[in-house]
């Protein structure tokens, strides 16, 4: 019977890495035909742009003006979809690379979304080890990484309202970031899906599906890995393990 056991263990985990692995080509696969392709919209986009704002210069029609708005803050978001494209292929984090505070990082992507908590009736409780955990990292990106998490938090509690909790915590060899909100929490069948490019249970126009490849993609460059759940109330959890900056550092010795 142990041997049974051990046979299937060892096929979920190679169906695991199998899964692992189609997901880590289809993530490369965009990365290439996004970077190819986003220089080549972007030129466009930017003459699209740049005649929109001159036209709604010399404008004196209201509705028209309303329209050249329209074009102008529509093609703003694709350069945005774009943009997002690029950071999802973007694997390389050399140069910027410096030891990071990250109860710092953790601090600067909630003050800016402040205004969002408070608009949904969110409460944040911060619970930031003391122990001032640093990874090496580049800190815009881990920012980035942040902000998209506490936004989904936000957008599955508006409305609503909830408590998002950020936790920081230092191990030996990790450091360990929590996100948890009280919201719908996500369902089981959907679970494996969150990560990838362009899934989305959002409305269209609302959500690209990307903040979560980019999250991915930026801890997976970092040495790091992300674990989704739920929470014990029913919310979503997200756990992010990132490299101790002291063990980065023997490594790279
Ligand atoms: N905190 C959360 N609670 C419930 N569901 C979530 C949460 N975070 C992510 N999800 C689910 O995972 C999906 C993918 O998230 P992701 O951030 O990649 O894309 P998005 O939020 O839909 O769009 P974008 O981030 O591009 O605006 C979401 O559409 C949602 O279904
Ligand atoms: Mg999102």
């Amino acid at each position: 019977e142990g041997q049974v056991k051990a046979l299937a263990n060892a096929f979920e985990e190679l169906r695991h890495t199998q899964a692992e692995l189609m997901h880590s080509e289809k993530l490369a696969t965009i990365g290439q035909l996004a970077s190819g392709v986003a220089h080549e919209i972007n030129n466009p986009l930017q003459v699209i742009l740049g005649r929109t704002q001159m036209l709604s210069r010399t404008e004196k029609d209201e509705s028209k003006m309303q329209s050249l708005r329209d074009i102008e803050s529509h093609t703003v978001r694709i350069a945005e979809i774009v943009d997002g494209l690029l950071s999802v292929a973007r694997k390389d984090t050399s140069g910027e690379i410096k030891e990071v505070d990250l109860n710092l990082v953790v601090a600067r992507a909630l003050s800016l979304l402040e205004s969002q908590f408070s608009l949904n009736d969110i409460v944040v409780v911060k619970d930031l080890d003391s122990s001032n955990p640093c990874i090496n990292a580049n800190a815009g990106q881990i920012q980035q990484v942040i902000t998209n998490l506490a936004l989904n938090a936000c957008q599955a509690m508006a409305g609503s309202g909830g408590t998002l909790t950020i936790r920081t915590r230092a191990n030996q060899d990790n450091v360990e970031v929590e996100v948890i909100d009280t919201g719908p929490g996500i369902d089981e069948a959907i679970m494996d899906r969150v990560f990838e490019p362009f899934f989305t249970t959002k409305p269209e126009g609302e959500g690209t599906g990307l903040g979560l490849s980019i999250v991915l993609g930026i801890v997976q460059a970092h040495g790091g890995t992300v674990k989704v759940g739920n929470a014990a109330g029913g919310g979503a959890c997200f756990t992010l393990y990132l490299p101790a900056a002291s063990k980065s550092d023997q490594i790279a010795a």
